[in-house]
């Protein structure tokens, strides 16, 4: 009988990245939970993945949590940070608002029987900087609530991921320059500062399926989704690579973030391996058979050729 996987934030990027990942398996069922079933993204899911269920659950509802896990195997879990009503929440003093989802997803994931969890998380970057950056909400959160799952380690088996930047991010972060239409990729890093890279529509659903196909390997240990540790400017450079398009790379203002969670997240990867000190992730996944993204085969994959202004 093939497992029954339900898959939290299936219309993000996150989890429609599992999802995409555990239908080329082709040996789960799959339940995508989303809070708003008949939105445009859910349906065009259901159209992508014919035979997949589309279940409505929400973070803040235990019950409908319960609701969306029941019969399920694995859970695939992730929280939110940067979304209004969380962020509004921590403004107003409540900086265990992930935490609280997190908690949430567990207790139901528990209550209903489930096996598993694969676990979208991240370090501590307090501990990873020995109290340097303490500040770096969106981690501890998340830090939380792994330590969380893995304390119910006698009720449920407890999967951590950790994904790194997202490459996806310097699409976001580009613009053309009126000067000479180059495009410019802005970051507060300096061009050969370092930060962990991740193409996450890619590579986070391979990790999590060969976690679910290697269950003793990867029990209880965190695995870093990360296809290694580049300069700033190896992105840039491989745009140019790619397309033929100049590019460059221009470094920001810290203050331009307006945010000292973020701010202190781009010091720590500027300053400490945040990953357990591990570097070689390329060649970690290659012996275990899993390639993960390059940033020319990322750029080449997505065809963006850059913003049109
Ligand atoms: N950006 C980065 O570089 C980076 C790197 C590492 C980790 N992260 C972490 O990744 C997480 C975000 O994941 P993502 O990139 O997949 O986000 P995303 O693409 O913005 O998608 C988030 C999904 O979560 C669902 N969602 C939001 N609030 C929910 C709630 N209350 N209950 C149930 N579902 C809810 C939404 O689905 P519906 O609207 O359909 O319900 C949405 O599709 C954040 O915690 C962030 O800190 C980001």
């Amino acid at each position: 009988m093939t497992q029954l996987a339900a898959v939290v934030g299936a219309t993000g990027l996150q989890g429609g990245s599992v999802i995409k990942a555990l239908y080329a398996a082709g040996k789960f069922r799959i339940r995508a939970l989303t809070r708003n079933p008949d939105s445009s993204s859910a349906k065009s899911l259901e159209q992508k993945y014919p035979g997949i269920e589309i279940v409505r659950a929400d973070l803040d509802s235990p019950e409908s949590l319960r609701q969306a896990f029941r019969g399920a195997d694995v859970v695939f879990g992730v929280t939110q940070f940067f979304q209004n009503d969380i962020l509004e929440k921590v403004e107003n003093g409540d900086t265990d608002a992930e935490f609280t989802q997190g908690k949430a997803m567990i207790d139901a994931a528990i209550a209903e029987g489930v096996q598993s969890m694969v676990l979208s998380s991240l370090p501590s970057m307090n501990k990873v900087s020995g109290g340097k950056y303490s500040k770096v909400l969106h981690f501890e959160g998340k830090h939380k609530v792994e330590e969380y799952l893995l304390s119910k380690a006698d009720m449920i088996r407890g999967y951590p991921v950790h994904a790194g930047a997202y490459m996806q991010n310097y699409v976001g972060n580009s613009r053309r320059s009126a000067e000479d239409n180059a495009v410019e990729f802005s970051l507060v890093l300096g061009a050969s500062d370092k930060l962990p890279l991740t193409d996450i529509e890619n590579d986070l659903g391979k990790i999590v399926v060969y976690v679910l196909e290697h269950p003793e390997e990867c029990l209880g240990k965190p695995m870093a989704v990360c296809s290694g540790y580049f300069e700033a400017q190896d992105m840039v450079k491989a745009f140019t690579e790619v397309t033929g398009i100049p590019a460059r790379h221009v470094q920001i203002p810290y203050e331009y973030l307006g945010s000292e969670d973020l701010a202190q997240m781009f010091q720590g990867f500027r300053e400490f391996n945040i990953f357990d000190g591990m570097t070689d992730f390329a060649e970690y996944y290659e012996k275990r058979g899993v390639h993960l993204t390059t940033p020319a085969e990322f750029w080449k994959n997505s065809g963006w050729t850059g913003p049109s202004e």
